[in-house]
């Protein structure tokens, strides 16, 4: 896949993402109207959809049909998104920008941004359970499964949990590890063994690759975060810059130093890569990706 070839395959992912998106959630006009329109403002129109681009990436490995890839991208993009709403609250970061626009809580209130975040991760286990997502009802089990875990308290809920109980402390790299695996790698690492979920071609030994593959760049995806977060503009990012110190929240460029992050971001760079080199051309998208990933600017 050429440079070009791979932009114009974000493009187009991105954009029936969207579509896909726009569908499964209620429309504005349907009661209650308020909590729906704030459910589609904070899913719809902005983000990069990385996460549906590693369902889509990694369904190519197993030679997944689109449309089922559609429904698990959508499923993993509503987590996230209720993750954004929630991370952006005041109990949380607060956060007063996200994506370019005011976060929901204060385009809307509290208690609507709660609600959002909630009835989110209720409508990504629906769409899951839905019987377009996998052939048969076990494939649907595991999936919603999988999903589960990576969102709860032994993944991206528990990964923030620890975030905000580790405000001003210093961690030692295991422990700041352990908690950026959890936060972001976990939904990561979901959205690439769904994909691999959703066709029929990825065996035990492919899905054990896409598996080391998908801690590597769940890692990578937040460190590159970190980095971002201290060196990158506000009007770049679409959020808040320099938040993480002002908060004295750990991360990997308070422990490091920014020069040190890279060069750990360039490690999990290249161990990501290496996990895909078995997989041989199937796995180009999700390289190619991975390089996006890691060179990213917002
Ligand atoms: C931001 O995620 C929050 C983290 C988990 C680091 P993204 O950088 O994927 O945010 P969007 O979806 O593109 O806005
Ligand atoms: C967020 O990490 C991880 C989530 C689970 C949402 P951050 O707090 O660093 O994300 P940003 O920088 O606000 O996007
Ligand atoms: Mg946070
Ligand atoms: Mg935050
Ligand atoms: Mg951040």
């Amino acid at each position: 896949m050429s440079t070009q070839d791979f932009a114009a395959w974000m493009g187009q992912i991105q954009s029936r993402t969207e579509t896909a998106l726009d569908r499964v959630l209620p429309p504005a006009h349907i009661a209650p109207q308020r909590l729906h329109t704030a459910m589609r403002y904070a899913v719809l129109g902005g983000g990069k959809r990385v996460r549906p681009l590693l369902v889509h990436a990694a369904g190519r490995v197993a030679g997944a049909a689109p449309e089922r890839l559609d429904r698990a991208a959508c499923a993993v993009e509503l987590i996230h998104a209720y993750s954004l709403v929630h991370d952006d609250m005041p109990c949380m970061d607060d956060d007063s920008l996200r994506r370019g626009k005011p976060t929901v809580h204060v385009q809307f209130d509290e208690a609507t941004a709660l609600l959002v975040g909630d009835a989110l991760q209720s409508l990504a286990f629906q769409v899951l359970a839905a019987d377009l997502a996998a052939e048969d009802a076990a494939g649907r089990v595991a999936m919603l499964h999988l999903l589960a875990q990576a969102a709860g308290s032994r993944g991206m809920a528990g990964g923030q949990a620890l975030d905000l109980a580790n405000v001003g402390q210093s961690l030692s790299p295991e422990d700041l590890e352990f908690m950026h695996v959890r936060k972001t790698g976990a939904l990561i690492r979901a959205a690439v063994l769904l994909g691999a979920h959703c066709g029929d071609g990825a065996d035990a030994a492919v899905l054990e690759r896409l598996d080391h593959y998908a801690r590597a760049a769940g890692l990578l995806f937040q460190v590159v975060d970190d980095i971002l977060d201290c060196s990158a503009s506000t009007a770049t990012l679409g959020k808040t810059a320099g938040k993480d110190q002002l908060h004295d929240k750990p991360t990997y460029a308070s422990l490091l130093g920014l020069a040190q992050a890279r060069e750990f971001a360039a490690e999990l760079h290249a161990r990501a890569r290496e996990s895909l080199a078995d997989l041989g051309d199937r796995a180009q998208g999700l390289a190619e990706l991975t390089d996006f990933i890691a060179r990213r600017e917002f």
